[in-house]
C-alpha cells in the first residue's frame, strides 16, 4: 500500500510547517556550490505544496531565510535573494492555476527593494485565492518576532488602547506576523538537524514535531505523506491524561 493511502483524510493537519534544511549539504554531495542545492530545493517546494493540497492541509508554513542567515556570505545571500525574485516571478501563474494564496511572514522591511517588489507583486496577483495558503518565512526569526510584538503591545498599552491585565495568549497571538493564521500542527525538519531555529516559537507550543534526515532538495511528497503518518501516530493530550481523551 502506498503511503497517501494509510492517511486518513478526516485526521490531517490543517497547518504544516517546514524547516527546509540541507541544500548546502546536498550540493557539496553533488560536487556543486550550495547555490546549486538552494536552486534545486525549488522543486521540493512544489512537491510540498502538491502533498499539502492532496492532503487538504490549508495552510503551508516555510522556512525559507532567517535574520539569522544574513551572517553568510555575501555570495550567497546575493544568489538566495535572487532565486527568491526569480522563483516567485516565475511561479505565480502555477500558483494562481491551483488556487494557492502567497503570503510572507517576517521582517519584510529589512529585505532587498527588488525582493519587496515582487513579494507585494505576488501577494496582489493571488490575494483572491483561498485552496492553500503558502506562508513564506522570510528575514524571520522568533525572537524578533516576539520582541516586535512586545513592543507594540507595549506602546499600546502606553497610549491606553489596551489594558494590562486584559493581555492574554490571544491577543499576545494577534501582534505576531502569523496573527491570521493558526498553529501548526505539525512542524518538519530537514536533514537530521534536531533544533528549532528560532523559528516559530510562539506558535509551536503544541505542536508535533517530525525530523527527518532527508536532504530538502531529496525531498518529495511521499516525504510528507510519511510525515503526517507519524503525526497520526501521535496521541496530543495537550496537557490530559490519555484516559480523559478516550
Ligand atoms: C537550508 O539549507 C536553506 C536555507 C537556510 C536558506 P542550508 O543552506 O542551511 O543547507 P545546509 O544546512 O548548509 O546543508
Ligand atoms: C534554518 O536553517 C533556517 C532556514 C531553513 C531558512 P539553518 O541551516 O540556517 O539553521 P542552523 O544555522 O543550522 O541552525
Ligand atoms: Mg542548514
Amino acid at each position: 500500500m502506498d503511503v497517501f493511502s494509510k492517511i486518513d483524510l478526516n485526521n490531517t493537519p490543517k497547518h504544516i510547517a517546514i524547516i527546509m534544511d540541507g541544500n548546502g549539504r546536498w550540493a557539496k554531495k553533488q560536487g556543486q556550490e550550495r547555490l546549486y542545492g538552494h536552486s534545486i530545493g525549488v522543486e521540493s517546494v512544489r512537491e510540498a505544496l502538491n502533498a499539502c493540497k492532496r492532503l487538504g492541509v490549508k495552510y503551508l508554513t516555510l522556512y525559507a531565510f532567517s535574520t539569522e542567515n544574513w551572517n553568510r556570505p555575501k555570495e550567497e545571500v546575493d544568489g538566495l535573494m535572487n532565486l527568491l525574485v526569480q522563483t516567485i516571478a516565475n511561479e505565480v501563474d502555477d500558483l494562481n492555476k491551483n488556487k494557492v494564496r502567497f503570503v510572507t511572514i517576517g521582517n519584510e522591511e529589512g529585505l532587498p527593494e527588488s525582493c519587496k517588489e515582487e513579494l507585494r507583486a505576488a501577494k496582489k496577483a493571488t490575494e483572491k485565492n483561498d485552496d492553500i495558503y503558502l506562508i513564506l518565512a522570510l528575514n524571520y526569526s522568533a525572537r524578533w518576532e516576539i520582541t516586535n510584538a512586545i513592543k507594540n503591545i507595549a506602546i499600546k498599552v502606553n497610549q491606553g488602547e489596551i489594558e494590562p491585565n486584559l493581555i492574554n495568549d490571544e491577543l499576545v497571538s494577534s501582534f505576531l506576523t502569523t496573527a491570521n493564521y493558526p498553529d501548526p500542527e505539525l512542524l518538519i525538519r530537514t536533514s537530521g538537524e534536531l533544533r528549532i531555529s528560532n523559528f516559530l516559537l510562539w506558535q509551536i507550543a503544541y505542536s508535533e514535531f517530525h525530523f527527518t534526515d532527508v536532504l530538502w532538495p531529496d525531498f518529495k511528497e511521499e516525504d510528507l505523506f510519511k510525515a503526517v503518518l507519524d503525526y497520526q501516530s501521535r496521541e496530543r493530550r495537550f496537557g490530559q491524561t490519555s484516559e480523559q481523551l478516550t
